[in-house]
């Protein structure tokens, strides 16, 4: 599906009825990499998958991105749908995605699950390897930008021996427009330490990090679930920093429990408790 927004065309998924939840992407992917968490939770809930801008289907303009802008786009499309509230579930880019959109619109989310993310922002050498990756982009294009990831989203054992997840995720990378992939790593060096944001975060709270994640290792994970106040942290056994793709039947059920916990706390008006969850 694609709606205009804001001056651009989004593409989206939209399966499913009841409480919606809102998956946002890690970069340089696009919301096919949602597609077994469409499967499995649109059965109970309305899920809706999108391609960021400078993503997948949607535009990639030739112009500046922040993580605001996707903010906003992402406010645009729930007003497009008539959604007033929502969980929103993002991985890695789409967790810093997360921060910025509850910074400016807190009101739309009734829970966040934070996936394989930090809140720190980049330190000087993480923005000028940004600003190199950029530079890769713009001349050799993306299939370089492949080369680098895929060796950091999936681990060791997965790029082993599931050559069709490694494909996928190639595929994903490569279909992405250099205008995009250099737009996205300039919000990224831009984007505010959300550190202090943390203990403001007033919602139901999931943390999920895959034990094996090296560019937001559990460590990062930990540093968020000690500062949110309403929050559950899951570690992914066997998982990179694609824990959604290598442990979908794991990741799907701690979306789906925390889901289903934050309903019915919120039913019965019941506060919620810190806990942590590992596999
Ligand atoms: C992602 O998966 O979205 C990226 O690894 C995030 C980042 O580069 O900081």
């Amino acid at each position: 599906m694609q709606a205009q927004i804001n001056g651009i065309t989004l593409a989206f998924n939209d399966q499913g009825t009841g409480l919606p939840i809102i998956f946002l992407h890690a970069f340089p992917l696009n919301r096919t990499m949602w597609a077994k968490q469409e499967e499995a939770l649109s059965t109970q809930f309305r899920v809706i998958t999108i391609d960021l801008r400078g993503h997948g289907e949607s535009d990639a303009p030739l112009w500046h991105y922040s993580l605001d802008q996707a903010a906003d786009d992402v406010r645009g499309l729930l007003d497009y749908l008539s959604i007033r509230q929502a969980i929103f579930v993002g991985l890695s880019m789409g967790g810093y995605m997360l921060f910025a959109f509850y910074r400016k619109y807190a009101e739309y989310v009734k829970g966040l699950v934070l996936a394989d993310t930090k809140a720190q922002a980049d330190t000087d050498e993480g923005k000028q390897a940004r600003f190199e990756m950029a530079q890769v982009a713009y001349t050799r294009g993306p299939s370089a930008i492949a080369d680098i990831m895929v060796p950091k989203l999936l681990s060791p054992a997965t790029i082993q021996t599931r050559p069709e997840l490694v494909q996928r995720v190639r595929t994903m990378i490569e279909g992405n427009q250099v205008s995009g992939i250099a737009g996205d790593l300039m919000a990224m060096a831009a984007r505010a330490d959300s550190l202090p944001l943390l203990n403001q975060i007033t919602c139901p709270t999931q943390i999920i990090v895959g034990d094996l994640d090296l560019p937001t290792p559990p460590s990062d994970a930990k540093l968020m679930a000690d500062q949110i106040p309403n929050v559950h942290l899951a570690i992914i056994p066997g998982a990179a920093h694609l824990s959604n793709l290598e442990q979908p039947g794991l990741f799907n059920e701690t979306v789906r429990s925390f889901v289903e916990m934050a309903l019915s706390k919120q039913s019965l008006g019941i506060a919620d408790a810190t806990s942590s969850n590992q596999f």
